[in-house]
């Protein structure tokens, strides 16, 4: 999507319908935050965290998370426990006092194609040294109609996500996987910071 308002404007229409649809296409999630569980210690962000589906199963003593929507974090307020610090804020505004071990990223990246190396840049920038990144998210389209859809959803998929994270972090983990008989592949990506 183009811009942050675009982006709240179409969570607004959204939320109160996310987490009874989304199971049915936003794969790995669950996968994902066995990965973080293995390793979470100290604090724990999850940016772009929504309704907080993976902050209700992730086992942090710090957890944090940021949304830009209003919407969607009042959901998440109402289902995750009363440590879990959360803020509304754009990823790129983001300014907190200390740095994080974790930083997880669900169906993030994918939403503001346009901004990926600044919010790689920011993701760095805000991990401990020895820090983690942990990201699941949309890999590429099986056919022509289906990137219509998803580009008319304000989804830009790019198998170039994978290989920045790869440039810019140790990997530790990487898996693809496909959904639906190829309509689409999705991916599941661990990565360390020296
Ligand atoms: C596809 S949803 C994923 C939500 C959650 N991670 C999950 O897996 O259910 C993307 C979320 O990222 C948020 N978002 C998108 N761009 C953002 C940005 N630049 N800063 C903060 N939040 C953002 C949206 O408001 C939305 O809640």
């Amino acid at each position: 999507m183009d811009s942050p308002e675009d982006i709240s404007r179409y969570y607004k229409k959204q939320y109160r319908i996310y987490d009874a649809t989304r199971s049915f296409f936003l794969f790995g999630r669950k996968e994902l935050t066995s990965r973080v569980n293995k390793n979470s210690n100290g604090k724990t962000l999850e940016v772009g965290c929504g309704t907080g589906y993976l902050l209700n199963q992730i086992n942090s003593d710090e957890p944090y998370g940021i949304d830009l929507s209003y919407e969607m974090l009042s959901v998440a307020k109402n289902k995750l426990a009363t440590n879990v610090c959360l803020e509304q804020t754009t990823f790129l505004d983001y300014n907190p006092e200390n740095k994080f071990d974790n930083i997880v990223f669900a169906y993030f990246f994918t939403i503001s194609f346009g901004e990926l190396e600044t919010h790689i840049a920011k993701a760095k920038s805000l991990l401990n040294s020895g820090g983690r990144i942990y990201v699941v998210d949309f890999y590429d389209y099986g056919n022509q109609l289906y990137k219509k859809y998803m580009n008319w959803h304000g989804i830009e998929m790019n198998p170039s996500l994978l290989s920045q994270l790869e440039n810019n972090f140790t990997t530790e983990h990487s898996e693809l996987h496909s959904a639906y008989f190829g309509l689409w592949k999705y991916f599941i990506y661990q990565g360390g910071i020296s």
